[in-house]
């Protein structure tokens, strides 16, 4: 273990004590969760403060005059605001995830700024939730998507990004950190360039979120979204962080309750953001579990877990790179979350399947990033995605388990 995580985490076990998953076991054997870019677990802080909702307050916001309504509201407002605050944001609109906050983007804001010819700019990087809602904008507006590439070692280079801003440019949308690879991307210069040529921009912070401090200001971004599940949330909550004004700008896109001000057969009148993005009723107990993630995090501190994972994941590549057969998918200078690699002569599902029999956790395909995988030669890698709470010993398994796989079926 490091230095950090001994000083401020002990040797981990009061922290990993706090997940009921990490009791389980799998094919008779303890967990080994390495899936954490795929999601990770849930702390009892976040289930304490979930089922506190479902069991003393579950009623539903913004609509009641009873006292239950009024503490799931102020519950629900309450998390948006420590959220917005944890990540230096001004507004907040609470979304299903990631995806959702992209699609928002580019139904509102994209829909009606963008004309024809214009161009929006992503990298090869990208996830499918950050691709295919361009390409359904660009299908019906006219507009045309550009991939800036990366170079061999999976690398996004500025001077890439800065040769594929043209003045037809009227979008940049990146992620901060590759889910298939782990690439950190200069976000907060993509984000400068961006600024300094009046291009919007939009981070997707999905894979950012849960393994750095994240302060959207700093960043300089237009929009920032991001998904609870992925820093220790439930599932079917995140959000998109933007600046007020630029919210007060944009058309509303889901209609229904909760997101209009007056309502008649005639015509509708929308409410303030962000509750202009919000229709119908929200995922209340996720809101408030996220906002009991942030808390957690807060007390843990997003620097130790950066130190901490960092050491993780480079001892990791170490191992893998010392197992004969092994090769490292996307070489990338800085990273954050996860490694991809493939084993000669095996398929990375068969390898992931016997991983799982020894109690082991990862992914293995395209990761919902086909055309990464597709740019560096490959269709599916396995990938180990290591967060804080994982030890050193589980990092000594895997490596065994690998070895093991190798000699007895490769
Ligand atoms: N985007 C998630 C992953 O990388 C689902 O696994």
């Amino acid at each position: 273990m490091t230095s950090s995580a001994c000083e401020i985490w002990g040797d981990l076990s009061g922290v990993r004590s706090l997940f009921p998953v990490l009791n389980r076991t799998v094919h008779k054997t303890p967990l080994v969760y390495l899936d954490n870019a795929a999601t990770t677990p849930r702390p009892q802080p976040v289930i304490d403060a979930v089922l506190r909702y479902e069991e003393t307050f579950p009623a539903n916001v913004h609509r009641g005059v009873h006292t239950l309504s009024g503490e799931a509201t102020d519950a629900y407002e309450n998390a948006r605001r420590r959220i917005a605050a944890f990540f230096g944001a001004e507004t907040l609109v609470f979304t299903r995830g990631a995806t959702e906050a992209i699609n928002l983007v580019a139904n509102t804001w994209a829909s009606d700024h963008l004309q024809a010819g214009d161009e929006i700019l992503i990298s090869a990087l990208e996830h499918h939730a950050n691709i295919v809602p361009w390409q359904m904008l660009c299908e019906r507006q006219g507009c045309v998507l550009r991939v800036v590439d990366v170079d061999d070692n999976g690398e996004l280079c500025m001077q890439a990004v800065e040769a594929a801003m043209t003045d037809r440019t009227r979008l940049i949308a990146i992620t901060g950190v590759s889910n298939a690879i782990g690439t950190l991307t200069p976000i907060n210069d993509i984000c400068a360039a961006a600024k300094s040529r009046g291009i919007p921009s939009l981070v997707d912070g999905a894979q950012m979120v849960p393994h750095m401090p994240v302060d959207v200001t700093a960043i300089g971004c237009d929009f920032f979204v991001f998904s609870g599940h992925k820093m220790y949330a439930p599932a079917g909550i995140g959000g998109l962080l933007a600046r007020t004004a630029i919210l007060e700008d944009m058309s509303p896109w889901q209609g229904g309750g909760d997101m209009i001000r007056t309502v008649t057969m005639e015509r509708s009148t929308w409410n303030d953001v962000p509750w202009k993005f919000e229709a119908g009723t929200p995922n209340i107990g996720g809101a408030i579990g996220l906002g009991a993630a942030v808390d957690w995090l807060k007390t843990l501190g997003m620097e130790p877990i950066a130190t901490r994972e960092a050491a993780l994941l480079s001892d990791m590549i170490g191992r893998l790179q010392s197992i004969d057969r092994v090769h490292l998918v996307g070489q990338p200078s800085q990273r954050a979350g996860s490694v991809s690699f493939v084993i000669d002569g095996m398929h990375p599902a068969d390898v992931g399947a016997m991983l799982d029999r020894h109690g082991i956790a990862i992914r293995a395909g395209h990761h919902c990033a086909q055309p990464i995988l597709e740019r560096l030669g490959y269709t599916a890698t396995i990938r180990i995605a290591p967060a804080f709470y994982n030890t050193d010993a589980e990092m000594d398994v895997t490596e065994q388990a690998i070895r093991r796989i190798i000699d007895v079926f490769g």
